[in-house]
């Protein structure tokens, strides 16, 4: 496969791949990256073409690399051959993917979420951590779950190290935020349980009671769950901590809700 070659890190569209590490730039442009061919397949297949597609020599001639600058080319996006250098600096690692692919966020709107298409959802309040975010994500999907709604100040879904932590289930997961009062009163239609997941509850985790669909709500990792959020839920549920761990991480403690609620 042939595509344009660039070397210099001066590059206009180098420069604006290298700038999406930067949630500001990620905001003005609603773009963000992914890396490596497989991820980048996943997300073709799954019906996101990439607006720029970054690859070195190396990749040239695999046939998947071909699909995806198909997809990309027909839906207007560049098509670049960069040098490995510039991949390290695109991805800020010594041993860089050899494809890169920038693509367009999508967030949907709450009124537009159906809650039936799935047996199970996830509002996170206040998520921080990247990581743990990317995990989450990643989990819901393989737990067959619905998505993820972020509440109130969130990290963000569409910073590298999130993206890099769903391990692809980024292009799968439907995503959604809110502010707590738009939160508060979405969830008064919820049409299955609401429950809460708080250390200071005293019902267990597998009392709950879930009734399809599930929609789990989940604290900050330093906070935990406020009242208000709290007060919003049907019940709120502990999962018992037999050792000196006073809490779970956060992306475990959601993966152990997530599989209780959907069985
Ligand atoms: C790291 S914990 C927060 C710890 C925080 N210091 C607190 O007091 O809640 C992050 C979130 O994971 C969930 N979580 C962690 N361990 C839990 C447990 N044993 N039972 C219920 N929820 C738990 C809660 O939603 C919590 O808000």
């Amino acid at each position: 496969m042939t595509s344009r070659a660039v070397t210099s890190l001066a590059n206009p569209t180098v420069k604006a791949v290298r700038a999406l590490h930067l949630r500001k730039a990620r905001e003005e442009t609603g773009l963000f990256v992914a890396e490596g061919l497989k991820i980048v397949t996943e997300a073709v297949e799954l019906g996101h073409a990439p607006a720029i597609l970054l690859h070195g020599r190396e990749a040239s001639d695999h046939p998947l690399l071909a699909k995806a600058a198909a997809a990309a080319r027909a839906a207007g996006g560049e098509v670049v051959e960069v040098t490995r250098e510039i991949l390290a600096k695109v991805s800020r690692r010594d041993n860089p993917q050899a494809v890169v692919g920038v693509f367009r966020q999508r967030f949907t709107a709450l009124a537009d979420l159906v809650p039936a298409a799935a047996p199970a959802w996830v509002a996170l309040h206040r998520v921080r951590d990247p990581g743990n975010l990317g995990t989450i994500v990643r989990t819901v999907d393989a737990a067959g779950g619905g998505g993820v709604i972020l509440v109130g100040e969130c990290c963000d879904p569409f910073s590298v190290e999130a993206v890099r932590a769903t391990m692809g289930s980024i292009f799968a997961v439907t995503l959604a935020r809110a502010d707590e009062a738009a939160f508060a009163a979405w969830r008064a239609a919820w049409p299955g349980s609401v429950v809460g997941a708080l250390l200071s509850a005293t019902t267990d985790y597998r009392a709950a009671g879930y009734r399809a669909p599930s929609l789990v709500v989940m604290g900050n990792e330093q906070q935990g769950l406020p009242p208000e959020m709290a007060g919003l839920c049907d019940v709120s549920v502990k999962i018992p901590m037999r050792g000196r761990a006073d809490s779970l991480n956060l992306a475990v403690a959601t993966g152990v809700m997530l599989y209780a609620a959907i069985g």
